[in-house]
């Protein structure tokens, strides 16, 4: 378990070893807009001096905008790269809709298609997907796609966003450099799920009462499968799935302090709370650093590990603090299930192979 120090010199190191590269690296933050997706974009940025091209994508402009204007603007010094005129784009998306995030990918496609012209064939470096849906007892689940609202925040888009930009992050992995992609959501959790019923649209009974909770609890069991699939279809692309832990966001904040506004004889409760929070939960600057590190640390595998004579790409299910939990928690039927789940996960995404 690396300290906080440690982490921060790591990434450190890194980052130096990036900004040697001729190569300016193109970072996508789906979610970027707040918590712990705008800390990590920024941290990102400060790194690399700002020499990285950033996509930010979010449902709301305002914030967006704003985080981008914060971002560090390259300011190249004797020895250092030239300032290149760095992307720095909002792109708008409901990503609980499959079919808006077609055309934001299609967007992303064509907008680096146009501006990174010089160094064609467009690429991807890294995608970091932070985009939070919580929603564990209201009502009002599904998308006018017919999808539960959490799964598609939480797993369904992470899986097709991936999918759709592959050709974009091989072109990266063909140049030598780093192709890899973050999603930061929940790992190394057992939870249960019916196998003839991946989305959870035959929840009755108790099921339906626990539905919220189902569904928000087994995407993070979704995103290990997703991040393994994922590796074992691409040599040289590493996919992690990274758990932040307690984070003090603001949505954070208000979700957890729901409860206590429900009365006013709740309301000292609250102050207890905070205690509890300042205690146990840790700053979104903190979770980008071992975020970042999770990137960093992310070896893609240049030369591709031989597994039954298969080339497969790196997965990577991180703890809190960074740890790589490898194989823990993997079933006997593991390859059953992944098989299963990946062609689910193609049918409700409409993606074809
Ligand atoms: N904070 C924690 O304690 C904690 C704990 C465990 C796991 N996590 C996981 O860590 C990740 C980040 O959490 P966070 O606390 O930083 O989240 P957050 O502060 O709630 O940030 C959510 C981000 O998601 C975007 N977003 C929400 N719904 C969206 C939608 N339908 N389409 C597009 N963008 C959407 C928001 O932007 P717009 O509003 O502009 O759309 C915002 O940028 C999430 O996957 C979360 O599940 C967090």
């Amino acid at each position: 378990m690396p300290s906080l120090s440690t982490v921060k010199a790591s990434n450190a190191s890194y980052a130096s070893h990036l900004l040697q590269s001729a190569s300016t690296p193109v970072a996508i933050f789906i979610g970027g807009t707040a918590g712990i997706g705008e800390a990590t974009v920024k941290a990102l940025a400060n790194y690399l001096h700002g020499n990285v091209h950033v996509i930010l994508v979010g449902r709301t402009r305002e914030p967006g905008e704003r985080v981008l204007r914060e971002l560090v603007k390259p300011s190249p010094s004797p020895g250092e790269k030239q300032d290149i005129g760095v992307i720095r784009e909002f792109i708008p998306c409901d990503v609980s809709l499959m079919s808006s995030v077609d055309k934001m990918c299609l967007e992303i496609t064509k907008l680096l298609e146009s501006r990174l012209k010089t160094t064609a064939p467009p690429k991807i470096n890294y995608i970091f997907f932070s985009a939070n849906h919580s929603n564990l007892w209201g009502g009002h689940r599904w998308t006018e796609e017919g999808i539960d609202k959490q799964l598609a925040v939480r797993y369904y888009h992470r899986f097709k966003t991936t999918f759709k930009l592959m050709p974009l992050l091989r072109n990266a992995k063909d140049k030598g450099e780093d192709a890899r992609v973050v999603s930061i959501l929940a790992s190394g959790i057992t939870w249960w799920f019916d196998e003839d019923d991946f989305g959870f649209k035959k929840s009755s009974g108790l099921g339906l009462v626990l539905k919220g909770v189902n569904t928000n609890m087994v995407a993070a069991v979704y995103n290990d499968l997703m991040v393994e699939s994922f590796a074992d279809h691409n040599p040289g692309i590493s996919f992690t799935n990274s758990m932040p832990g307690m984070v003090s966001t603001d949505n954070a904040l208000h979700a957890f302090t729901i409860p206590f506004r429900a009365h006013w004889i709740l309301k000292p409760l609250e102050l207890f709370f905070f205690w509890i929070w300042i205690l146990i939960f840790i700053k979104p600057e903190d979770s980008a650093q071992y975020h970042l590190y999770d990137l960093f640390q992310a070896d893609e595998g240049r030369e591709p590990e031989r597994s039954g004579g298969e080339k497969k790409g790196k997965f990577y299910r991180r703890s809190r603090f960074g740890d790589d939990l490898g194989y823990r928690y993997h079933r006997k039927d593991q390859e059953v299930l992944k098989r299963r789940f990946w062609e689910h996960t193609t049918k409700v995404t409409e993606l074809v192979e």
